[in-house]
């Protein structure tokens, strides 16, 4: 296994010195008799995208859901920043873009109101946005290019700009670690380089970026690391090397070589 250190460390990173900016220690997820992840274990530096991959049903998005503690391990720990899930989600450290078919599209708020969302957290009670929650908003809807759509209606955007919109959320939110569950998919090509770019800027601040995707020929451009997962990592490294066919091969079958051998 490759391990690389980041060259941003990442601010909140400095307080509990060397911790990684996420750590998943053998993380086993079952739903009821389904097996989900099965000791995955996972850790992830300050600064850097990792791409993650694996075929429908191979735990992406449980792992993503562990790491935001919406889903608790049967067995394993998860770190981030050193704290509990629990915690970074308190202080917001987290954001979270969810796959396309867990959202309820005709939920009848704005762009600006989705990441606005993104400010409740420290907001108290009232839920009333003061004048830097609504600077915050409207500086990470300029940073993600929806400024002109701020007022439509979340569903009523293209899959690309939904994905945008999300991001945004997580950076009004401050979050310095973003999770990205297969933001590609039904995604056009021109969408998928400017949300690639935006990504490049976002870990360059520092934040820790883990992404989902079927997109194997973009990964080298778009990722510093990638993990293989099948309910457990098989590989975590180099994307070049993760990408070798006969790592995809333990990963997704030997169909994946195009039949041969
Ligand atoms: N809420 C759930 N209830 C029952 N089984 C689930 C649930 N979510 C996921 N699973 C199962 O857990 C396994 C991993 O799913 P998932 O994490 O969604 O994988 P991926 O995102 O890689 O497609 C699959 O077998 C899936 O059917
Ligand atoms: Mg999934």
């Amino acid at each position: 296994m490759l391990r690389t250190m980041s060259t941003h460390p990442f601010p909140a990173a400095s307080a509990s010195g060397a911790a990684p900016a996420v750590d998943v220690a053998d993380v086993t997820v079952h739903y009821g008799d389904v097996l989900a992840l099965n000791n995955a274990s996972l850790s992830l530096e300050s600064g850097r995208i990792c791409g993650l991959i694996g075929m429908n049903g191979s735990g992406k998005s449980t792992l993503f859901k562990t790491i935001m503690g919406i889903v608790r391990p049967d067995r394993g720990r998860v770190r981030v920043h050193g704290g509990s899930p629990a915690e970074a989600r308190r202080r917001g450290v987290v954001g979270y873009v969810p796959q396309s078919e867990g959202v309820d599209w005709d939920f009848p708020v704005s762009v600006r109101d989705v990441v606005m969302m993104g400010r409740y957290g420290g907001m108290g009670l009232t839920r009333r946005p003061k004048a830097a929650d609504h600077e915050a908003v409207y500086a990470a809807l300029e940073r993600v290019e929806l400024t002109k759509f701020a007022d439509r209606q979340i569903g009523q955007l293209s899959g690309g700009q939904k994905k945008r919109a999300f991001v945004a959320r997580g950076i009004a939110q401050g979050a310095s670690v973003l999770l990205l569950d297969e933001p590609f998919a039904g995604v056009d090509k021109r969408s998928e380089a400017t949300m690639s770019r935006l990504l490049r800027e976002l870990a360059d601040d520092g934040a820790t970026i883990l992404i989902s995707t079927h997109d194997l020929h973009a990964l080298p451009e778009l990722a510093d690391e990638a993990v293989l997962l099948l309910h457990r990592v098989l590989m975590h490294g180099d994307p070049s090397e993760v990408l070798q066919a006969e790592n995809l091969a333990l990963a997704f079958g030997l169909d994946v070589l195009g039949g041969k051998a």
